[in-house]
């Protein structure tokens, strides 16, 4: 008999979120374990519980993703996973916190694509501003895009004060300068708005974070408007879910609504998860992985 293919799902929260419960079947994998509370402490023993009863064939059919809300503590489980192993025992692994790796970097490849296609420039040297940035999905759209060559500023509607840490923390943790700006009241976002050719919004479901007012007020330097909230109203006024470069009126700007970033990150998630659990060679994917990936479907 041939080993099932098996899916370890690792979280810090009470549940593991069924929508990647899903994803991974739906990616081939034939028994599917969540464990719930688990912390980047109790990771290398859940790991290693993992990898010693299946033998080195077995191992290629065993697999760990890594979910929760915490991008930062995500990445540290991830890298407590890989430290844990001991080789020949080791088996692939994947981290999508909250779904924000394979958002972001679906949200990111479609800008970059739209810069390209609608005004023949890339994300190198353009000034980003992510609305609702200081959330999981913000967090890493942000560190992609610095890696990218961007100037980025996180936003956040607490203020400056809290974008401001946030920046620091993400800037620390993963090795790219971004900055915080406040979008704490309509003065202060169109100001940070003013000097924008990007802005990304990633606020919680169903919060508009930019006003047909607002982004009139943004003029004609914008150059994307992308958001990832599909849940009404749109978070930027006026950019419809399914838009996909679609004119944004009153700017310059081309448009991208949730469902045509959706409709990558799922295609991102869906081939991650087959990749590694087709994979000979044992896999590590991150945020990078995800990005690379996105790019490629984007273009292709
Ligand atoms: N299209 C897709 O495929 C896809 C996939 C996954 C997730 N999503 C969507 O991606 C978005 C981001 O997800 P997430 O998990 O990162 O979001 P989140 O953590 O729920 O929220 C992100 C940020 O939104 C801001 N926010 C919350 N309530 C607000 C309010 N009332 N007014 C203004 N800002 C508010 C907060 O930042 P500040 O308070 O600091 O401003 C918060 O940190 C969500 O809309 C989610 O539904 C889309």
């Amino acid at each position: 008999m041939d080993r099932p293919y098996i899916l370890h799902m690792l979280t810090p929260g009470p549940w593991m979120s069924p929508f990647d419960v899903n994803m991974a079947a739906d990616a081939g994998y034939q028994v599917i374990v969540p464990y719930c509370g688990v912390d980047v402490a109790a990771t290398p023993n859940l790991t290693q519980d993992a990898i010693f009863s299946r033998g080195p064939k077995g191992v290629s059919r065993t697999g760990l993703f890594i979910g929760g809300r915490d991008v930062t503590q995500a990445v540290d489980m991830l890298d407590a996973a890989r430290k844990a192993m001991v080789p020949p025992f080791v088996v692939s692994v994947m981290a999508d916190p909250s779904g924000a790796f394979t958002t972001a970097a679906a949200m990111l490849a479609c800008v970059r694509g739209q810069l390209r296609k609608a005004h023949g420039t890339d994300l190198d040297g353009r000034r980003v501003l992510v609305l609702g940035g200081t959330g999981p999905v913000g967090r890493i759209v942000a560190v992609l895009a610095a890696r990218a060559g961007a100037q980025v500023r996180i936003a956040s509607h607490k203020g400056q004060q809290v974008a401001n840490e946030t920046a620091r923390a993400v800037s620390e943790r993963f090795g790219a300068a971004v900055a915080g700006a406040s979008s704490a009241d309509a003065a202060a976002l169109r100001e940070a708005l003013a000097d924008t050719d990007v802005v990304l919004a990633t606020a919680a479901a169903g919060v508009q974070v930019l006003s047909a007012e607002d982004l009139a007020a943004a003029g004609q330097k914008l150059l994307v408007a992308a958001d990832v909230n599909a849940v009404p109203p749109e978070g930027i006024a006026g950019v419809g879910v399914m838009d996909d470069g679609k004119p944004v009126a009153g700017t310059q700007a081309v448009g991208i609504g949730a469902l045509a970033v959706g409709n990558v990150k799922y295609q991102v998630q869906h081939q991650l998860l087959q990749r590694m659990r087709n994979a000979e060679k044992p896999l590590a994917l991150s945020f990078d992985d995800a990005f690379a990936l996105a790019c490629e479907l984007r273009a292709g």
